[in-house]
């Protein structure tokens, strides 16, 4: 199993992002940049975030005509971007120019083409705001007919929300990539996410990325935060070197001095929330 993380970089200077990317790089599977970042950073920005040796996927959710689709996916494959996305809403044209164009770009370079990802409904959208646009039937079937018509146009991944990953995974089967945002493992808060998973319970439902931004962003330890979401998806995720000492089952909160129990990725990650003090507490460095 491949590292899933993408850590969103919601960030608001491309300084703070380069930091914080060159810290979380040896345990995270990739970074986003989405448009805030990409508008601010601009492809420097991007190609410094391959310099840290971590994948990168630029989600701009590209809605064109195809041919400035596919010219926009040419200059993405170009700055060496491994995943990014485009409106399903564009349609079977512009999908099929957007998939051509990523394979066509990388065929000369025998690389592998990066992974464009359809956005099928925006979780923003609900039933009421799909009939003003003329479009009855509701989300999900709106959601299952823009993901068939993307993989029909050759599109090899998706993103979609925690709610979508098992009828996405038995209708269209186990080759697609389900890209998943709306992440919140047990211990945090799910800020503005209203139907969150947490990432075992996301990996288990059938995604292959797993988008997390502020639970790992707005971390006091951003990289004990990750690893800690690793163990608790799978312990071998931890690279060797990023595993910590594990701390006993039982132990007095460094914070407050209540005894705790901890459970499996507690011990083995140093980290837990303590119910009594309710804070966030690093067991070793406290
Ligand atoms: O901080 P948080 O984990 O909520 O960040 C999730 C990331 O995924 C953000 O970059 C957000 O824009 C993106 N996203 C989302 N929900 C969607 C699509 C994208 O949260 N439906």
């Amino acid at each position: 199993m491949n590292n899933p993380i993408i850590v969103a970089l919601d960030l608001p200077s491309p300084q703070k992002a380069l930091k914080l990317a060159e810290e979380l790089a040896p345990v995270v599977g990739a970074f986003k940049v989405g448009k805030q970042l990409f508008i601010s950073g601009g492809p420097d920005i991007v190609r410094k975030l391959r310099g840290t040796g971590a994948k990168v996927f630029l989600d701009l959710k590209l809605h064109d005509i195809p041919n400035t689709v596919a010219k926009a996916i040419q200059a993405a494959t170009d700055l060496g971007v491994q995943m990014t996305t485009v409106h399903a809403w564009g349609g079977t044209p512009m999908l099929a120019a957007a998939g051509n164009a990523a394979h066509e770009q990388t065929a000369m370079l025998r690389a592998e083409p990066p992974l464009v990802l359809a956005v099928t409904v925006l979780t923003s959208m609900d039933d009421d705001t799909l009939a003003e646009l003329g479009i009855g039937g509701g989300v999900e079937e709106q959601v299952l007919r823009l993901a068939k018509l993307a993989t029909g146009a050759g599109l090899r991944g998706l993103v979609c929300s925690p709610q979508e990953i098992k009828l996405l995974r038995a209708e269209l089967g186990d080759e697609v990539q389900l890209v998943t945002p709306g992440i919140r493992p047990a211990s945090s808060k799910a800020d503005d996410q209203k139907r969150t998973l947490t990432p075992a319970e996301a990996i288990e439902a059938g995604a292959n990325w797993l988008v997390i931004g502020r639970p790992i962003t707005g971390a006091a330890d951003p990289k004990a935060a990750t690893i800690g979401i690793l163990h608790s998806i799978n312990p071998e995720l931890v690279p060797e070197g990023e595993r910590p000492e594990p701390i006993p089952e039982v132990v007095d909160c460094a914070e407050c001095g209540q005894s705790l129990k901890l459970d499996a990725t507690e011990q083995a990650t140093g980290r837990y929330h303590c119910p009594y003090c309710d804070k966030d507490v690093v067991h070793n460095s406290g």
